[in-house]
């Protein structure tokens, strides 16, 4: 995924989101809900909440406008804090545009439309376009930018390191056994050797941290909110701890402190361009041995162009994304090797339950990873089951299982560990050889 890509086609896979009408129409739809993030985060942040605050009886107020409380000043810390991620959420845009729109929009109807003092400024070019293509964008989309500004945390922060580890340390772990169990047969075995497919890669950052251990690997993912966001972080950023985002600043519920309210962290924690720069002991350099492919990964790797074509799959908070956990297991076996690897961790938290009214219980995003992510096309029904019967049916489905733990691993989702309500997933782990 190196700069040179950047221009015309950034991404794997024959897949042209612009020759579909419903689809173009969704892009710009993402594209708008990054660039209105700044706006509709001080609506919502802290327009809202002024109003609340004056409509209390004058003598309130102007008790808690003074200190120990000093709400007000509370209240333009948050927007200063909602600045610092729109500048994330902007440059997400910038990137995403330019990477999707830019290159199959005539440049003489643009420089018709862009004064002359905007020529050089990107951002500003890009939102003149999307003012002049009048795009409007969704409340679902809106979401997830916030979620997936607040998931930069999990991913490209020092401080989620501590999710990462429990959740991205036990597969890493488990692909470098692998790795050593074949090297004793093949002593001239390079790690660059060993293909690895993540399916549902989200921000990008377990693809990098794979393929930073030496093995090639290819992310795959279903959001254009994601696709955009580790587009913009593995490819355009200038250095590490460029950004700052402030990820609990807009929930304004059980926080002991103002400050644990408004926590900020640098991003990203590690510069990738830097880092994927760096070739030393890999027969493939390090920026050739990553990449990314966009689309529904059932219908990606059930193809024939896919059959055998990774010698692991690793899998981590994602096979409950599925609506028929039978086609992911078949994509799963289609494009591993015979003897090949399927790494799991993750819970089983169904994201597309049977249609039907919502109980309050789905209807409750709080637990930091939602069902509001984009769903795999093509598929009729779904399925929801428990782990028990997710391990027989891989099994049954031409899989040996090698390993397999529960009730071991503790971790949040993108949670605030000094916030007054923790929600914590306890995740299986297993590993699984194609028969
Ligand atoms: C819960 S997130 C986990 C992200 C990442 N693996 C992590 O551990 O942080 C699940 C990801 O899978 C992606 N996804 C869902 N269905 C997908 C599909 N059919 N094909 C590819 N990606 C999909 C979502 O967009 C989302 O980024």
């Amino acid at each position: 995924m190196d700069d040179a890509n950047m221009e015309g086609k950034e991404w794997e896979g024959d897949f042209d989101p612009l020759a579909d009408p419903e689809e173009k129409r969704h892009l710009l739809s993402v594209l708008e809900s990054f660039r209105s993030y700044r706006r509709l985060a001080h609506l919502n942040g802290t327009h809202v909440r002024r109003q609340a605050f004056y409509s209390l009886p004058q003598e309130y107020w102007t008790m808690l406008s003074k200190p120990p409380f000093s709400f007000l000043d509370s209240l333009n810390r948050l927007d200063d804090l909602i600045d610092s991620n729109a500048e994330l959420a902007e440059a997400i845009f910038t990137a995403g545009f330019k990477g999707f729109i830019a290159p199959t929009i005539d440049s003489d109807w643009v420089a018709s439309i862009i004064p002359e003092k905007f020529a050089r400024d990107e951002y500003r070019i890009y939102s003149i376009v999307m003012d002049h293509l009048n795009v409007q964008t969704t409340q679902n989309d809106m979401d997830k930018a916030r979620s997936c500004i607040n998931q930069f945390y999990r991913d490209w922060t020092a401080a989620g390191n501590v999710e990462r580890e429990k959740c991205f340390g036990p597969v890493l772990e488990a692909l470098n056994a692998e790795f050593t169990a074949r090297s004793l047969s093949n002593p001239t075995l390079d790690r660059s050797e060993i293909k690895v497919l993540v399916p549902g890669a989200g921000l990008g950052r377990f693809v990098f941290d794979i393929s930073q251990v030496g093995f090639s690997v290819e992310g795959n993912e279903i959001s254009y909110h994601e696709l955009m966001a580790s587009s913009m972080v593995l490819n355009h950023t200038q250095k590490a701890e460029q950004f700052s985002i402030a990820p609990f600043v807009l929930s304004c519920s059980n926080h002991l402190s103002r400050a644990d309210q408004f926590q900020t962290f640098a991003i990203p924690d590690i510069h990738p361009g830097t880092a994927l720069a760096i070739n030393e002991g890999s027969k493939v350099p390090a920026n050739e041995r990553m990449s990314m492919s966009t689309g529904d990964f059932c219908v990606l790797y059930s193809s024939p162009d896919y059959k055998g074509a990774f010698e692991a799959v690793a899998t981590v908070f994602f096979i409950d994304t599925a609506p028929n956990i039978i086609r992911y297991i078949e994509a799963v076996r289609n494009c591993l090797k015979p003897g090949g690897l399927w790494i799991n961790l993750g819970p089983l938290l169904w994201h597309q339950p049977p249609q039907g009214p919502k109980s309050p219980e789905e209807n409750d995003h709080s637990h930091g990873y939602s069902y509001a992510h984009d769903a795999g096309i093509g598929d009729p029904g779904s399925v929801e089951l428990t782990n028990d019967e997710v391990m027989a049916l891989v099994e049954h489905l031409g899989f040996c299982i090698e390993k397999q733990e529960s009730g071991t691993i503790e971790t949040g989702y993108i949670s605030n560990p000094r916030s007054m309500l923790q929600n914590t997933y306890r995740p299986v782990f297993w590993i699984a050889r194609k028969r």
